[in-house]
């Protein structure tokens, strides 16, 4: 197993210590190689995706990946900035399918800001598309028109083999869950949604077990505070996905909770937590490192096949949790309250 691991900037290398931490205590072969990426790539090399970041996340079987990110290089010219190495690696390695899993754990219930019953047993899965969409569509671009004012452009676009593989993924997720897909759209308004749905319509046919449902943008991000549990695996395009799996997050209790995997058609993946660099509390070992661990849990399970390892993982985690440690964010009346690396080694005991 070839890891490349991408701490990135803000809290990433806190919580990647942590996971690295556990993927050690795991005592399996593993070989671990680190490199800079978004602002600390641009240090390094004066690049988002040095070469060599690229060249290490090519040859690895995965890449556990942090956070990048800073207010510091707001000003950069856009090609520098954080974000789009973020955004190239994901291009680069054809990381096409984002898993964000958002699931409660019962001992998180009242870390929620939902009611409790609103979101106990909360099992959801979103798929989001990660390749195209608005994020890479072109034309796009800052220009100045004739009368001399700005215009912004971005293009949401998408071809329907884009769309049936997305949808592939999420129909055979569904069929090893509770066989329900719903599709994430806006078809009354925008034609690339509109084919979204034709082709996610003719893909069910393939899923004759599968329940497929459809629902606009707007009505799904109030149906995830209304009622999350009515969903089981949610699918949808870059930029709804992007907006839709923050909302999912706090459901769990934290966006700290979330972790996900990115991946290609052979399971290559990248696997990163779903939350940004924080870099208001780095440096401080305050972070919650959990969705990072729980992203290395998916690691082994995705890429690695090891549903062994990964349910350990994840059971350490439960027994944390259940043992009263908290990270400020999920902190509640009568339990311990940790730092970030105090977590980590919460977990690695309970392994
Ligand atoms: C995410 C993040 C990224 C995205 C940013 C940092 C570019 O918000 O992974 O959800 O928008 O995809
Ligand atoms: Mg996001």
């Amino acid at each position: 197993m070839k890891i490349a691991v991408l701490p990135g900037d803000g809290i990433g290398p806190e919580i990647v210590a942590q996971a690295v931490k556990v993927l050690k205590a795991l005592d399996i072969p593993m070989q671990l190689e680190e490199a800079p990426i978004g602002g600390a790539g641009y240090e390094a090399a004066g690049d988002p995706l040095p070469a060599a970041t690229l060249k290490l996340a090519k040859e690895s079987d995965a890449v556990l990946l942090g956070a990048v990110g800073d207010w510091k290089y707001d000003s950069l010219p856009r090609d520098q900035r954080p974000e789009r190495g973020l955004l190239r690696i994901r291009k680069e390695l054809n990381l096409f399918a984002n898993l964000r899993p958002a699931l409660l754990y019962p001992e998180l219930a009242s870390a929620s800001t939902l009611k409790p019953e609103v979101v106990s047993g909360l099992d959801l899965m979103i798929v989001r598309e990660l390749t195209g969409d608005i994020y890479f569509g072109q034309p796009r671009g800052i220009s100045t028109l004739e009368n001399g004012e700005r215009e912004g452009i971005n293009t949401m676009r998408y071809n329907e083999s884009e769309i049936r593989r997305i949808g592939r993924v999420a129909f055979d997720i569904a069929m090893k869950r509770n066989k329900k897909v719903c599709s994430v759209d806006k078809a009354n308004v925008l034609e690339t949604t509109e084919l979204w749905r034709q082709v996610m319509i003719e893909l069910a046919k393939e899923y004759p077990e599968v329940e497929l449902s459809h629902m606009y943008v707007d009505n799904a991000a109030m149906q995830l505070v209304r009622a999350p549990k009515q969903f089981d695996v949610m699918v949808t395009g870059n930029i709804f996905g992007d907006i839709l799996s923050d909302e999912a997050s706090m459901l769990t209790g934290s966006i700290g909770m979330l972790p996900s995997a990115s991946l290609d058609a052979n399971n290559k993946g990248m696997y990163e937590p779903s939350h940004g660099s924080a870099p208001d509390i780095a440096g401080k070992d305050v972070a919650n490192p959990l969705a990072t661990i729980l992203s290395a849990a998916m690691m082994l399970r995705y890429t690695f096949n090891d549903e062994v390892n990964a349910t350990r993982i994840e059971n350490a985690v439960k027994k944390a949790l259940a043992e009263g440690y908290r990270t400020a964010d999920i902190h509640t009346e009568g339990c311990k309250k940790v730092k970030c690396s105090e977590m980590g080694d919460a977990v690695v005991a309970a392994l």
